[in-house]
């Protein structure tokens, strides 16, 4: 089975349980400033799970561009991936555990014909804040026959929230035997031969700032299947890089080395992964580059590891590139942003390929010399960094390979004090953002408009949102300008904004279809995510905008704006930080 057909299996049997099927979300979240990157299918969908209206309905299918880099060391073996898409199907307050867990049986066995017998379930076993075990869950597997020995109770089988507030709840997860021969009579989720390919989220709880589990209004659904996962598990394989995701990547890498994908799998993976990775992060409408903080930092060490790597299967020509032009290729159906962003994403993997490969043969010198002195200690580590552009973690991940065995805690608590560099996407910087659903992140989120909206006004049409990250003490908004806003722009921006505060304007929330926002002049991000429908907020007349909310009820609630920075983002994208006072 190839990954098309897994997909369209997929929606076609979940179109036809009354489902909507919604695209992919930006990899980057809009305006939840407590992670990096998406990392579930669910992060872009928190404000419909906290009860916000979706546009498409109650049910909703979809696949989700997600990037997990806090397990970086893993990649390597046959299913640990950085970047990996997310199939997944949703009740907004509609069905709960009895339709999901049939809709789950159904799917995989009577459509996908995976053997029955060789499914494992685990189900929620209670823990301190939760303390019932899911009793009707493990009830609903019972009676559609997965035999009592086949299901094992799980403390761990929790999931959520992404950040460190929001929607979460236990979950039920399906395991498939990959193991030789017969699955055993007893399931057993140590035992590596079982995999898991599914998972039914039922989300009925938010998580508060206090570490409180409330009942939400409305019982979710949030289901998760890894495409890579599940798809070399159907065709029997049991290493992902072998499916059709991976497999013209690594058959490039072999033209590249003039080696075999047997000689060193575990170089190959890290390069095909890591510049996968790299691809969709360079691709993404926010036009992320490589940097020393944020999204930019995880992305330049995912290139440069990839470069050390690629070294070390002899590839000595540039190659960033080649590799770049293979996925985008066997990705640009689903993905028309890796095509629309084919020339951004060369450019930049190019540049740092240049950067980069100055430097690493001098800077891996360094590196053996404090090694055969004894002496790479934190200091040296950062002048590795500082002067050769080495990742601490690339670093550290040498000094191991070298049987030094460095403190790694130590060595990271150090960096950061120095640098706010090596920031994972879980690591939750920022409380607040829309999980919160609290008063600031509402503010804040009309704010941006009103703004998005001035700066059309003062600087042109041109003005395309590129970003917005929100936080309790801020506003951040990434948009295209090819330069410096002058001091007149800015107060004129601001006087515009505090004219629409001062109004008193009612915010409003209008549901339509994607064409008829257009016909209006709705402005926003036309993204998928949205489906056919979508809501288009009103600020009076003076903006009209597609979002997902949540927003104030009307403009007097903000006080007053606030420009505190105006800066360079990336090359043609400026960057604007503002308070409300
Ligand atoms: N949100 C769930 C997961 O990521 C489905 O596994």
């Amino acid at each position: 089975m190839t990954s098309k057909d897994l997909k369209n299996n997929f929606f076609q049997y979940f179109k036809a349980k009354k489902h909507a099927i919604i695209g992919s979300a930006s990899l980057i979240p809009e305006n939840d400033p407590s992670v990096l990157f998406i990392t579930a299918g669910m992060q872009p969908l928190v404000p419909y799970l906290m009860g916000e209206k979706h546009p498409e309905g109650k049910r909703l299918a979809n696949f989700q561009k997600c990037m997990r880099t806090d397990d970086i060391d893993e990649i390597g073996d046959t299913t640990h991936h950085t970047f990996f898409e997310m199939l997944g199907n949703w009740s907004l307050g509609d069905y709960f555990k009895e339709d999901t867990i049939k809709f789950s049986l159904e799917f995989l066995v009577g459509i996908l014909k995976l053997n029955k017998n060789k499914l494992g379930i685990s189900i929620f076993a209670g823990n301190d804040d939760v303390p019932e075990y899911d009793q009707e869950s493990e009830e609903f597997w019972l009676d559609l026959g997965i035999p009592q020995e086949k299901i094992c109770k799980v403390k761990d089988n929790w999931w959520g929230p992404a950040g460190e507030t929001g929607p979460c709840g236990p979950d039920t997860e399906v395991f498939y035997w990959t193991g030789e021969g017969e699955a055993p009579a007893k399931f057993n989720e140590d035992d590596e031969g079982w995999v898991e390919i599914w998972n039914n989220v039922l989300m009925e709880y938010n998580k508060t700032a206090d570490g409180k589990f409330i009942p939400l209004e409305q019982k979710n659904v949030d289901t998760g299947m890894g495409l890579e996962r599940t798809l070399a598990v159907l065709n029997s394989m049991d290493d992902n890089y072998m499916t059709d995701l991976f497999l013209p990547i690594i058959q490039k890498i072999e033209d590249l080395s003039e080696k075999k994908y047997a000689d060193d799998k575990k170089s190959f993976r890290i390069v095909a992964d890591h510049i996968r990775s790299a691809v969709f992060i360079l691709g993404d409408p926010c036009n992320i580059a490589p940097g020393n903080k944020d999204q930019g930092y995880v992305l330049r060490r995912l290139i440069r590891r990839a470069i050390r790597f690629a070294k070390q299967l002899g590839i000595e020509n540039k190659f960033t590139t080649k590799l770049a032009k293979v996925v985008i290729k066997n990705y640009q159906t689903d993905y028309k942003e890796l095509f629309d962003n084919e020339e951004f994403i060369l450019e930049q993997l190019n540049q740092e390929e240049s950067k980069f490969s100055k430097t690493l043969s001098k800077g891996l010198k360094e590196f053996e010399k404090f090694i055969s002195q004894d002496a790479l200690n934190e200091e040296a580590a950062f002048i590795l960094f500082t002067t050769y552009g080495f990742p601490i973690e690339m670093t550290l991940e040498m000094a191991e390979e070298k049987g030094i065995k460095l403190d790694k805690k130590k060595y990271e608590e150090a960096f950061n004090k120095h640098q706010e560099l090596s920031r994972t996407a879980s690591a939750g910087k920022f409380k607040g953002g829309l999980a919160d659903d609290g008063e600031m992140a509402k503010k804040f989120h009309t704010a941006t408009h009103l703004l998005h909206q001035a700066l059309r006004d003062v600087l042109g049409d041109h003005v395309q949102q590129k970003g917005s990250n929100i936080n309790e003490q801020r506003l951040r908004f990434d948009f295209t300008h090819p330069e410096k806003m002058t001091d007149e722009e800015k107060t004129k921006v601001e006087e515009i904004v505090n004219q629409q505060i001062e109004l008193d304007l009612p915010v409003l929330c209008e549901e339509m279809s994607v064409a008829q926002a257009k016909e209006q002049g709705a402005i926003g991000l036309f993204d998928k995510k949205y489906g056919e429908m979508v809501k288009v907020y009103k600020v009076g007349k003076f903006s009209q905008e597609i979002c997902g909310g949540p927003h104030v009820k009307s403009t007097a609630e903000l006080g007053h704006f606030k420009i505190k920075k105006e800066q360079s983002s990336s090359a043609g994208i400026r960057r604007i930080k503002a308070i409300l006072e």
